[in-house]
């Protein structure tokens, strides 16, 4: 028994004074052992195993600090497979070059992947001292490091290479806990469809923050104090590489910036024997994602920030948490002049118009009724490198804004010129003080007006409907005489009263808004029995004039099918153009796919059945109806969405019927949406069946990325749509893993594509 103990003893002896040594480097004749380490040259970082806890023993295998007392990992190598705790663990050099972590049984839980063949016996990892642990090969070149696989933490010298061209290269992913290693909820990365340059945390696949960055920093930004610097400094190198690097000067005390288990990007300094943080985001209630609602903005100026509504808007309700309404209605025939707030971190959800001055920024924005504000800067000021002027315009809603301090202080320091103004758009108040007493006198003189409009009303309904509705026929019978299209199906389409819109609707009122197009507005109405309706009220020199008025009602008059929106009617009084549609409660698709706080209603199923719905009503429009119909508008706010979440085709005022035998049209006025046009019908005016299903290739693209392909186009100027395609591709990689499914929605996306190239091919 004895002597078969002695040679054991011996060769552990002999291993284990072979390996102790602190030395910096490891070779394929001398592996790394659970209870060794290595140690970089200065002596500042140390690598080995360890175990988060004392009751959870697993082994990790990691890079630490090893000047201070407090364990502080930054790196870890197998945060997903650790070593089970009554194992031992090896790290060793491959004969193909690589790294590889295994337990005592020779099972691998972590390698790196460098792919090289030959060459392990000349390989050596070092663990260099400003905490990279590379992998060098014979002539000196690093095939591998550990800084470019960071896990939840960047230390100084340490290039973050955030994202290449549009696709996400590297993110920070938040331990579970304090003591658990393990891939967390929280990951923070760059915003790769943002033209402005952000950073966000995300808690799961929801928003938690967002920073920007305004040409000199990411919000979180540079830290000076006194005697030492510690920079965080974006760069946007060639070919759209955008990292961010931590710069201490010489002399700094310890530094790191670590995503937390809890969701805080949180930057952390060595002083007095312990970690400082010097700076945290979000830092306050009301800097988290969108929590002042729309039109609202965090105010960071307060010692306790809250939320406040921006200048010319008041709040929803009793507090601002669920947003803020303009005190003025803008309206695009009403003047509006912009101001400009100084300190602020800009919205989400901006547009980038390339190559322009801020004049042209300034003009871009005031040309455009559905611009709500703009700003601009130039960042070759800040970035010698490139430069970027960057004018970034809103429309619509302006969401997660806030405002700072000019100077922000923090524990050790200040941040200095973290905002940007912001030049929002707002009602002109030039001769309020006129307006003052309208403001008084007209509500009176209108609800007069509206009480006995209302009653007048009440009497003429009672007295004759039908009489009234064969004058209205006769009516729309003489806006149609000129054209050969009328047929009995047209006569038999209900109409409906002026005075029943005017009712259904509250006289137009905003309040009944619910949407706006090139066509004009859309409200919401309630007819007579409490029934909902959308109400179209084509706009005067709208692009839908009385041909696509008629058009519309034409094609409805002979479509049904579950996936078209439903027209219930339309009415001519003057001037006055209106088609009244079923009420769909969940509005148009884009408002899902686009929105970040909307979008995880639509999983996976909900994608797939309204793509299969719009494919159903698309063939219906093709084929099944007997007629064939091109739509030609397809596009995702086109899509409207029921209660059960099923997609419904609208939107029928550039449609056109095809005759019996009829292939394909052409038009010297090409109308439709950029980026939904096939290239043929965008360039030569022929539309056809494949048009719209290249505009449908489009909007599956669209439901399954959640990218917009208009954005992209502005924001990342893919040359084109295939590239778009490999972008897509790419971005959604992280997804696929989650989402096997994904990948067949993607192939039946690729498909289509692929048959309407070969479409084309044939007619070539
Ligand atoms: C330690 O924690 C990790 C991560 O939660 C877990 O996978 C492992 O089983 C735990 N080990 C022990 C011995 O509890
Ligand atoms: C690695 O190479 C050495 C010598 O070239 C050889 O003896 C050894 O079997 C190889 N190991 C593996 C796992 O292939
Ligand atoms: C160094 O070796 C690696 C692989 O071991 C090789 O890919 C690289 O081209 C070499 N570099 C030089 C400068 O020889
Ligand atoms: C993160 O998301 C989870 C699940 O949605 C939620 O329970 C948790 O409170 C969130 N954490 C924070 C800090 O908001
Ligand atoms: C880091 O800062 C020093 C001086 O503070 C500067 O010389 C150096 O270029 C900076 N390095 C990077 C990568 O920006
Ligand atoms: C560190 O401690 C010393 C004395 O205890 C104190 O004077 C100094 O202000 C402390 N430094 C910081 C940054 O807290
Ligand atoms: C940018 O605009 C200027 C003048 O407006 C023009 O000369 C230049 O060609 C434009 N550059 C690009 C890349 O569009
Ligand atoms: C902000 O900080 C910069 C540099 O630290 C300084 O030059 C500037 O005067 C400060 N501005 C205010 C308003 O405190």
């Amino acid at each position: 028994m004895a002597a078969s103990c002695v040679p054991i003893f011996i060769v552990l002896l002999f291993l284990s004074s072979f390996c102790k040594s602190d030395d910096d480097t490891l070779t394929q004749a001398k592996p790394l052992f659970s209870s060794d380490k290595l140690v970089s040259k200065g002596g500042d970082f140390a690598l080995g195993f360890f175990s988060p806890t004392s009751s959870n023993t697993s082994l990790y295998l990691g890079v630490w600090y090893n000047t201070i007392p407090a364990r502080t990992v930054v790196w870890v190598a197998n945060r997903d497979s650790p070593i089970a705790a009554s194992s031992s663990a090896t790290l060793a050099i491959t004969n193909s070059s690589d790294l590889v972590l295994s337990d005592a049984q020779g099972l691998a839980s972590w390698a790196t992947k460098t792919n090289i063949v030959a060459g392990g016996a000349g390989t050596a990892a070092v663990l260099l001292d400003t905490g990279n642990f590379v992998l060098r090969s014979p002539n000196g070149t690093y095939i591998w490091q550990s800084f470019d696989h960071p896990t939840d933490t960047l230390i100084p010298s340490m290039k973050f290479v955030a994202s290449y061209g549009a696709q996400v290269v590297g993110r920070l992913i938040a331990w579970k806990s304090s003591d658990d290693p393990s891939s967390g909820d929280f990951s923070c990365g760059l915003d790769p469809t943002s033209p402005a340059l952000q950073m966000l945390i995300r808690n799961g696949s929801k928003l938690y923050y967002r920073g920007v960055w305004n040409g000199a920093t990411v919000s979180g930004g540079t830290y000076s104090s006194n005697d030492d610097s510690i920079v965080y400094q974006v760069n946007v190198g060639q070919g759209g590489e955008v990292s961010l690097t931590l710069n201490v000067s010489d002399g700094s005390p310890l530094t790191r910036i670590v995503l937390e288990h809890t969701g805080k990007l949180t930057s952390l300094s060595w002083i007095n024997q312990s970690w400082v943080v010097i700076g945290s985001r979000p830092d306050a209630a009301c800097g988290i994602y969108s929590s002042c609602g729309p039109f609202g903005y965090c105010d960071f100026t307060k010692a306790v920030p809250v939320c406040q509504c921006l200048d010319g808007f008041q709040p929803n309700g009793l507090d601002v948490s669920s947003g803020c309404r303009r005190t003025e209605t803008l309206t695009c025939s009403k003047q509006s002049h912009f101001v400009a707030l100084p300190g602020m971190k800009v919205p989400d959800k901006s547009l980038h118009i390339p190559n322009r001055s801020f004049d042209d920024c300034t003009a871009e924005c005031n040309s455009d009724c559905s611009c709500t504000a703009y700003a601009y800067r130039s960042l070759s000021s800040v970035i010698a490198r490139v430069s970027l002027p960057r004018c970034l315009v809103w429309k619509g809603e302006l969401i997660d804004t806030g405002k700072y301090n000019g100077n922000t202080s923090f524990t050790a320091g200040t941040y200095p010129n973290l905002g940007e103004n912001l030049y929002l758009r707002l009602a002109d108040t030039n001769g309020r003080k006129k307006k003052t007493l309208l403001k008084i006198i007209l509500p009176i003189i209108s609800f007069l007006l509206i009480l006995t409009f209302i009653t007048l009303m009440k009497m003429f309904k009672y007295r004759g409907n039908r009489q009234n509705k064969g004058i209205l026929k006769r009516q729309i019978l003489g806006h149609f005489s000129s054209s050969s299209e009328i047929t009995d199906k047209i006569i038999e389409f209900p109409f409906i009263s002026f005075e029943d819109v005017v009712a259904a609707t509250n006289n137009f009122s905003d309040s009944n808004q619910i949407g706006m197009g090139g066509f004009g507005k859309v409200y919401k109405g309630m007819l007579d029995g409490g029934k909902e309706v959308a109400i179209k009220r084509l706009s005067e020199g709208s692009r839908q004039g009385i041909e696509e008025f008629k058009n519309e009602i034409v094609l409805f008059s002979k479509l049904q099918h579950r996936n078209l929106v439903r027209l219930l009617g339309c009415c001519i009084h003057g001037d006055e153009r209106l088609l009244i549609y079923e009420y769909l409660r969940n509005k148009s698709l884009d408002a899902f796919i686009f929105d970040a706080t909307r979008q995880h209603v639509l999983d996976w199923p909900t994608r797939f059945k309204i793509i299969k719905g719009v494919a159903r009503g698309l063939l219906y429009l093709h084929q099944d109806s007997r007629l064939t119909i091109i739509h030609r508008d397809l596009k995702a706010s086109n899509i409207l969405l029921d209660t059960e979440m099923n997609p419904k085709i609208s939107d029928f005022g550039m449609a056109t019927i095809f005759g019996e035998n009829q292939q394909q049209g052409n038009t010297a006025r090409v109308a439709g949406t950029y980026g939904y046009m096939s290239p043929e019908y965008m360039m030569e005016g022929s539309f056809s069946v494949k048009s719209d299903t290249y505009s449908f290739g489009v909007l599956l693209l669209e439901i399954v990325s959640g990218l917009k392909i208009s954005s992209a186009q502005l924001t990342m100027n893919y040359p084109s749509l295939t590239n778009f395609v490999s972008i897509v591709n790419e971005h959604n990689f992280d997804r696929l893993d989650k989402h096997r499914n994904l990948m067949n929605y993607f192939c039946t996306g690729m498909e289509i594509m692929g048959r309407w190239k070969s479409m084309r091919v044939g007619r070539l």
